[in-house]
């Protein structure tokens, strides 16, 4: 007795196409959901960026046609000449044809003549100088957190950079330690932070608002964590801070100052700078106007008195492999003292 023949019939190479276009849509889609995030990189909103976008879209809608065009023919090809049970005969051979090969050398040929002149045109705008009124901002990368400098302005902060709409802001980028990258992706595209030089980046924020960015190279155990605010905010508003940030710490008053006391007897002292106090240590970020921050711990939590006192309970299990070790667990009591002096950093 002969052995039943298995039919495959549930499939076809229509169906196969039919899934493969589906799949792709259903992928392209998907991305429309949620264009307008915070960290994409395609609602720009400098001046530099834009002509990061204006460089990106066209390229991109170039590989799409080409992509288009190559898979169609290719798609078209298999199914054409796809091997038919009634002819077993070769389809026509085109190799050796010149012209064929000619036009297939000489189309690539051109797309990258015009990738390279549209991207030489984009590098030209975004390498070249600044403004010569552009703001000064050193940005120095550490394990696990942004230290930065007001060059002009004798300011240091950490992990919120504050600048003016409309007006060009010029980066020092430096490293304390490995390779960081600094990236604010509606602002600007990626530049590294290189141990032993500085490199350079510039832009003009377009549009007031607290932009999130973050380190965008692997730096160590706490990589994800090493993220940073930019507030873009009216000329009058960030010279307002310029002039608080400039300010010495304020004096203390009730648990504050216990705090203030605390903080100086404690390890505390050794790793943060509080002007206009005894504590000068350069380990960790400036505190001075911690509290007039929105972001704590390399912009991983809200800036709230419950979040302060969390970060001093467990600083390693908030954010492990960071530089925070405490010799001593704090008392539930230091801690409250210590909130309220962290808080009272404005
Ligand atoms: Cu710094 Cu990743």
């Amino acid at each position: 007795m002969q052995a039943p023949k298995i039919v495959s019939s549930w499939w076809s190479p229509r169906l196969v196409i039919l899934a493969i276009v589906g799949a792709v849509a259903v992928a392209l889609l998907a991305g429309c959901g949620a264009v307008d995030t915070p960290q994409t990189a395609l609602f720009p909103r400098s001046d530099n960026n834009q002509v990061i976008n204006d460089l990106f879209a066209p390229l991109t809608w170039l590989a799409i046609v080409i992509f288009v065009l190559v898979q169609g023919l290719l798609m078209y090809s298999v199914y054409r000449f796809r091997v038919r049970d009634d002819d077993d005969s070769i389809p026509p051979q085109v190799h050796g044809n010149t012209r064929l090969e000619i036009a297939w050398t000489l189309a690539p040929s051109i797309v990258v003549v015009i990738m390279l002149i549209l991207t030489y045109q984009a590098m030209a705008q975004i390498e070249a100088a600044p403004p010569d009124d552009a703001l000064r901002v050193r940005v120095v990368g550490h394990q696990w957190w942004w230290e930065v400098h007001y060059l002009d302005h004798d300011v240091v902060t950490a992990n919120e950079i504050h600048i003016p709409i409309d007006r060009a802001v010029y980066f020092e980028l430096e490293s304390n330690d490995v390779i960081h990258s600094f990236w604010v992706p509606r602002l600007m595209g990626k530049r590294d932070l290189m141990p032993g030089s500085t490199n350079t980046i510039w832009f003009t924020p377009s549009e007031e608002g607290l932009y999130a960015a973050q380190c965008a190279e692997y730096c160590g155990t706490a990589h994800a964590q090493m993220r940073f605010h930019v507030v873009v905010e009216s000329e009058t508003a960030f010279n307002n801070w310029l002039a608080k940030q400039q300010e010495p710490a304020a004096e203390m008053t009730g648990d504050a100052a216990e705090g203030a006391s605390l903080f100086i007897s404690r390890a505390c002292v050794t790793c943060h700078t509080i002007r206009g106090t005894d504590s000068i240590g350069t380990i960790g970020p400036d505190l001075t106007h911690v509290a007039s921050r929105a972001y704590l711990a390399g912009g991983i939590m809200e800036n709230t008195p419950a979040n302060v006192s969390d970060w001093l309970s467990d600083p390693q299990g908030l954010k492990p492999g960071n530089k925070m070790i405490l010799p001593v667990e704090l008392s539930s009591e230091d801690i409250r003292l210590l909130t309220a002096y962290i808080r009272a950093l404005r």
